[in-house]
């Protein structure tokens, strides 16, 4: 069964979607089977594998959006499938799931998921639908990680409530430290009353340069906070990182031997003990 890890922070631009992909590279290339679930609209992790998301038929949307009709059609008994974009046969997840040059998997975005946001709004029982769709894959992957958006809303929820780790990462700044305090309130409140498998998998220090005291300090103050073992290997800063995207390449297609693979390395080993293996 796949270690499933949501990748969440509320503070946009913290990290989610470059280490989301560059983690699932160094996990497949530690011989780890890995799906990717880009959960977000902004398409960022699907762009980064170089898909366009406009060119998508089918994405987590319409996946998102079976699983809302097949729920309702369970309590209604009328069955009202919206979306018949899926060539009969194949299951629906099989026909999403992208393998591309990438060494994972991947279950593409696309701007149409914020919309699902609006849609379930409206309706009862609609936070396990992420975890309903996994269900049907988890047996196929040794890790799956889910690339959140910046936004506490419904889409976020499906993620942590379909996940058993939760992974933050954050800008080690003075003002990160307010959402990580938030982060650790949500997973508690996901705990109690929705998820009580869901566990901290760590904080990850991105974009850190530990030559300046504020990222020195602000790394001290969660190691004092969540204990050694919850702070993972951080990433430093890396302009090749930020590079990757703009050719569709994860950073150890990219520029293999820069600092930013070999932190993104680590930290794939790192996960790969902390998850029991
Ligand atoms: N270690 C790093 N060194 C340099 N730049 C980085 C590093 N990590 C991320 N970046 C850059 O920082 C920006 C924000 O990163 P990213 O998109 O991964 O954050 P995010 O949390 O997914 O954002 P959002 O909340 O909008 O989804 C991007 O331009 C990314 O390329
Ligand atoms: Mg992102």
């Amino acid at each position: 069964m796949a270690a499933i890890i949501a990748l969440a922070n509320r503070k946009g631009g913290s990290g989610k979607t470059t280490t989301t992909i560059n983690l699932a590279d160094g996990l497949a290339r530690q011989g780890k089977r890995v799906l990717v679930v880009d959960a977000d609209s902004q398409a960022q992790s699907t762009i980064s594998c170089g898909i366009m998301p406009y060119q998508l038929a089918v994405s987590l949307y319409e996946l998102l959006h079976i699983k809302m009709a097949d729920s309702e059609a369970a309590t209604s008994k009328v069955s009202d499938r919206e979306h018949q974009v899926y060539p009969k046969g194949d299951s629906e997840i099989a026909a999403t799931i992208i393998r591309g040059k990438q060494l994972f998997d991947l279950i593409p975005s696309k701007p149409d998921l914020s919309a699902l946001e609006i849609e379930l709004a409206n309706r009862s029982n609609c936070q396990s639908l992420l975890k309903d769709l996994l269900l049907e894959v988890e047996n196929t992957y040794d890790y799956i990680l889910i690339d959140l958006p910046p936004s506490l809303g419904l889409i976020t929820v499906n993620g942590l409530v379909a996940a058993n780790w939760l992974l933050i990462p954050i800008e080690p700044t003075f003002l990160s430290m307010d959402g990580l305090a938030q982060m650790t309130s949500i997973l508690y409140k996901i705990n109690a009353e929705l998820n009580p498998e869901l566990r901290l998998m760590g904080i990850v220090p991105i974009k850190c340069d530990l030559r300046t005291n504020l990222a020195r300090n602000v790394v001290e103050e969660i190691r004092q906070n969540f204990g050694d073992n919850r702070l993972l290997p951080p990433v430093r800063n890396d302009i090749k990182l930020a590079e990757a995207p703009s050719f569709g390449k994860t950073i150890f297609d990219y520029a293999a031997n820069c600092r930013g693979a070999s932190d993104y390395l680590q930290l794939a080993q790192s996960i790969i003990a902390r998850s029991g293996e």
